[in-house]
């Protein structure tokens, strides 16, 4: 595996792997690689010839007061990981080769309709900068296939969303999402929490597990899942942010008729903030 840093040297080894006929393959990450990540460098290796891997801590998608800088870079051990996992080239740019001219007079991307609610109301302008940087790394790498987290749901349907709006010729494979033997969703965050915390953090996958069961025995009172399962997140000890539950597909509140429904929740344990979701499919009526 070769590590370049700057996009000249990005162009001339993809530029190469074309030449051989070779299938490209995007991971774009910010690093601090856990299993979650080296399981979708492994999909990307099954289903493309070059696997291309970024990792980018983006500035321009975290708001004031959150983790920039304390968001651990641990570039050792992410390329050794990179490397096991089948990964062909790792992208490693500086702050100033992706915004050389500052992030103020950046252009951006927007994404209306899925960008809107759940995180994107908890962290307004994340997802501008999500969109931004991936539509970047797109045109940088120009890969056939890229894949993403399904633990990140709404971000991959703002990237899904993304794609097919900007007619970009890329397919998007979503990868189910890694989880701890207890049930908590692999994260880089998961390192913030201290031992306590760690303990406490899978009972948000719990909550998630109860309304599920609740919808497919056939409850759908929806407010009185949410309620439930909010109380149980304060009784905790977590601080809820967003408990919702969508239409999977287009992501907007769910009606009593939907069959695909993800519920989706964010919430604080001290000061790190967690994401979980997780998708029911219902039998037809
Ligand atoms: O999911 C992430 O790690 C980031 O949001 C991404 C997609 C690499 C863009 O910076």
């Amino acid at each position: 595996m070769t590590t370049v840093k700057t996009l000249r040297e990005l162009r001339a080894a993809i530029a190469q792997a074309r030449a051989e006929g070779k299938q490209i393959g995007l991971v774009p990450t910010m690093g601090n690689l856990h299993a979650g990540h080296v399981s979708l460098v492994e999909i990307a290796a099954q289903r493309a010839d070059f696997v291309v891997a970024s990792i980018f801590v983006n500035p321009l998608q975290f708001g004031a007061g959150e983790d920039l800088d304390k968001y651990p870079r641990t570039l050792a051990a992410d390329q050794e990981k990179l490397l096991a996992a089948g990964c062909h080239l790792l992208f490693h740019p500086d702050v100033a080769e992706i915004y050389p001219h500052g992030m103020g007079d950046q252009t951006r991307v927007s994404v209306p309709g899925v960008s809107e609610g759940l995180c994107g109301a908890s962290r307004p302008g994340h997802f501008e900068g999500v969109a931004t940087v991936v539509t970047k790394l797109f045109n940088m790498v120009q890969p056939d296939l890229a894949v993403f987290g399904e633990k990140d749901y709404q971000q991959l349907a703002v990237i899904r969303a993304l794609v097919q709006d900007l007619n970009m010729p890329i397919q998007i494979i979503g990868a189910s999402t890694q989880r701890a033997e207890d049930g908590l969703a692999l994260s880089s965050r998961n390192g913030y929490l201290n031992a306590e915390q760690r303990a406490l953090a899978p009972m948000l996958y719990r909550g998630l597990q109860a309304i599920a069961e609740e919808l497919r025995r056939g409850a759908r009172d929806y407010q009185r899942l949410i309620g439930q399962a909010q109380a149980q997140q304060k009784d905790a000890g977590f601080q809820p942010d967003y408990l919702e539950i969508r239409n999977a597909v287009n992501l907007r509140p769910a009606q009593v008729d939907d069959r695909h429904l993800v519920i989706l929740t964010a919430a604080h344990l001290g000061s790190t903030r967690l994401i979980d979701n997780l998708v029911v499919e219902l039998p037809g009526q």
